[in-house]
C-alpha cells in the first residue's frame, strides 16, 4: 500500500482535535517516514481560512526540526464547505481528483478521519459516501467518540453508519488501546509465567484505574458539559483498560479472539450502583489562581455536570468474584498520571500483620513504568521493615526511548488496513447497556455532584469509597519515579 498515492482528509480540519492530536500524529508519522511516499493532507471544515493562515495555526501544534515541519505543511491543504450540503462535497471532490491527478500513479487510497462533534457525524458521513470515495483504491473513515450519548442513540449511530460504510472501512478509535502500556498489558499478563497464578480474587484484594489531569476543561467546557466525564473517560477509556486488566487469556492474538475475550469480560459486569459512585465538580483554587468549572465561558452556570468520577464495579465470573474494579476518572486534580493499581491480599501467616500491601502499578503515563512495590528489611542494624519497588521505569531502562503518541500508531494501523486496535461495534453495544442505566439515573434523580477545588485529590467522599471496598492507601510511601514528573 505505500507505494500507492494516499489522500488523507481531516474533517473538522479546524477543530481542537484535529490542532491537538490529528495532525501532530500525522507530522509523527511523516517524520517517522511511515506515510506513503506521494500523500497529502486535505483539512475541511466550515470556516474560511487562507492556507497560510491554516498552515501557522497548525503549525503551532507540531514538535520538532523546523525544516520538517515546513515540508509537512507543505503537504496540507485546506478547503472550506458546508457538511450539510452534497453540492459542497461534490465541489470538494473535484478538488482531490484534481491533486490526486498530479500524484504518482497507482490506486488513489483515502483516509477519511472525522474529529467532528456527534452532531454533524452522519451528514459528513453521507458526504463522504455520497461524493468523496475513491474510485480507484480504498477509502476507509475514522471515527472517534462520542459513539452517542447513550445505548439507543449509540445504536442509531452504528446502523446509521453500517449503511454507509462495511465494517472493514470503519476505524472506531479509542485512543487509549494506541498507547504503549495498554498494547503491553498483553504481554505482561500472558507472557509472564509469574504474573498467571496471582491474577484472581485468591491473591488480589481491589485494582484500582486511575485517570488524573491537573487541568480543567479550558477550551471544551461547550463540549464536555453535554457528556461529563463518565461518557468523556470512563466509558471508553478506562472501561478499555478494564477488560485488557481482567479478560481471560484470549484463544489468540487476533482482534477478533482479543475483542471476543472483552465482551465477555463487559458481559459480566454487574448492574453498576449508585452508592457505589461518586461524583465530583470542581471548583477555583482558594488562591484565585485557577478558575473553577462554572467560570468556563462554554458552561452553563447551574450545570450539574460531573468533571470527577468514582465507581466500582463487579465482575461476576469465577476469577473475579467479590473483588472490587474502583475506576476513577477526574479533571482539575493534584497531578496528571494514568495507572492501575493492583493491590495484593496481606501476608497470610503470624510474623507480618498490618504491613503495607504489595501492589503492581503499571503507569500508563506520563513517564511509562511497572512497578511492584514490596516489603523489604531497611538496611543495616535495625529490624525496621520498609516499602521499596521493583522499578521498570521506561526512561531508565530502554535507551533512546521515543515513544509513537497513540494516534500515530492508530492513523497508521489504518492506513495499513489493521483492525486489530480499534473498537468493534459490538463492543461498544456492551459498554453503553453496562453505563447507561447508571447514567439514567444520575439525570432521573439529579444527582448533584460533590465540590472540590482546583489541584486537590478530588471529593474526599471518593477516597471514603476506595477504603470501603478495602483499598489499603500507604500514606508514607511514594514512588521515586514521580519526582520525575
Ligand atoms: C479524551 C477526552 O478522549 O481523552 C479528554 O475527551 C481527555 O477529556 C483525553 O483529556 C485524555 O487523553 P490523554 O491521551 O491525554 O490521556
Amino acid at each position: 500500500d505505500f507505494t500507492h498515492p494516499l489522500m488523507v482528509v481531516v474533517l473538522g480540519a479546524s477543530g481542537d482535535l484535529a490542532k491537538k492530536k490529528t495532525y501532530p500524529a500525522l507530522f509523527g508519522l511523516y517524520c517517522r517516514e511511515l506515510l506513503p511516499q506521494d500523500t497529502l493532507i486535505y483539512g475541511y471544515a466550515r470556516s474560511h481560512i487562507e492556507l497560510s493562515e491554516f498552515r501557522k495555526k497548525i503549525g503551532s501544534y507540531l514538535k520538532g526540526d523546523e525544516n520538517k515541519k515546513k515540508a509537512f505543511l507543505d503537504l496540507c491543504f485546506y478547503h472550506s464547505g458546508a457538511y450539510d450540503k452534497k453540492e459542497a462535497y461534490d465541489e470538494f471532490n473535484k478538488i482531490l481528483v484534481d491533486a490526486e491527478s498530479k500524484m504518482v500513479k497507482g490506486s488513489n487510497n483515502r483516509l477519511f478521519y472525522m474529529a467532528i462533534p456527534p452532531s454533524i457525524f452522519i451528514d459528513v458521513a453521507k458526504g463522504i459516501k455520497g461524493s468523496l470515495i475513491s474510485s480507484s483504491g480504498w477509502s476507509r473513515v475514522i471515527v472517534e467518540k462520542p459513539f452517542g450519548r447513550d445505548l439507543a442513540s449509540s445504536r442509531e449511530l452504528i446502523s446509521e453508519l453500517k449503511k454507509l460504510f462495511p465494517e472493514k472501512d470503519l476505524f472506531r478509535i479509542d485512543h487509549y488501546l494506541g498507547k504503549e502500556m495498554v498494547q503491553n498489558l498483553m504481554v505482561l499478563r500472558f507472557a509472564n509465567a509469574v504474573f498467571e497464578p496471582l491474577w484472581s480474587k485468591s491473591h488480589i484484594s481491589s485494582i484500582s484505574i486511575t485517570f488524573k489531569e491537573d487541568i480543567g476543561t479550558e477550551g471544551r467546557g461547550g463540549y464536555f458539559d453535554q457528556f461529563g466525564i463518565i461518557r468523556d473517560v470512563m466509558q471508553n477509556h478506562l472501561l478499555q483498560v478494564l477488560s485488557l486488566v481482567a479478560m481471560e487469556p484470549p484463544v489468540s492474538m487476533s482482534a477478533e479472539d482479543i475483542t471476543n475475550e472483552k465482551v465477555k469480560l463487559l458481559r459480566s459486569i454487574q448492574p453498576l450502583r449508585l452508592d457505589e459512585l461518586v461524583l465530583g465538580q470542581f471548583v477555583g483554587s482558594k488562591d484565585g489562581k485557577y478558575p473553577g468549572y462554572l467560570d468556563d465561558e462554554g458552561v452553563p452556570k447551574d450545570s450539574k455536570t460531573a468533571t470527577f468520577a468514582s465507581q466500582v464495579f463487579h465482575v461476576n465470573n469465577p476469577r473475579w468474584r467479590g473483588i472490587p474494579f474502583i475506576l476513577k476518572c477526574g479533571k482539575a486534580l493534584d497531578q496528571r498520571k494514568t495507572e492501575i493499581r493492583i493491590q495484593f491480599k496481606g501476608p497470610d501467616n503470624f510474623l507480618f500483620s498490618d504491613v503495607d500491601r504489595n501492589e503492581l502499578v503499571m503507569r500508563i503515563q506520563p513517564g511509562e513504568a511497572v512497578y511492584l512495590k514490596l516489603l523489604s528489611k531497611k538496611p543495616g542494624l535495625n529490624n525496621t521493615i520498609e516499602q521499596t519497588e521493583l522499578d521498570l521505569s521506561y526512561r531508565s531502562r530502554f535507551e533512546n526511548l521515543d515513544l509513537p503518541d497513540a494516534y500515530e500508531r492508530l492513523i497508521l494501523d489504518s492506513i495499513r488496513g489493521d483492525h486489530n486496535l480499534f473498537v468493534r461495534d459490538d463492543e461498544l453495544d456492551v459498554a453503553w447497556q453496562i453505563f447507561t442505566p447508571l447514567l439514567e439515573q444520575i439525570e432521573s434523580l439529579k444527582v448533584i455532584p460533590e465540590k472540590y477545588e482546583f489541584g486537590t485529590r478530588g471529593p474526599a467522599s471518593a477516597d471514603e469509597l476506595a477504603q470501603k471496598m478495602g483499598y489499603v492507601r500507604s500514606k508514607q510511601y511514594s514512588w521515586p519515579g514521580q519526582s520525575k514528573f
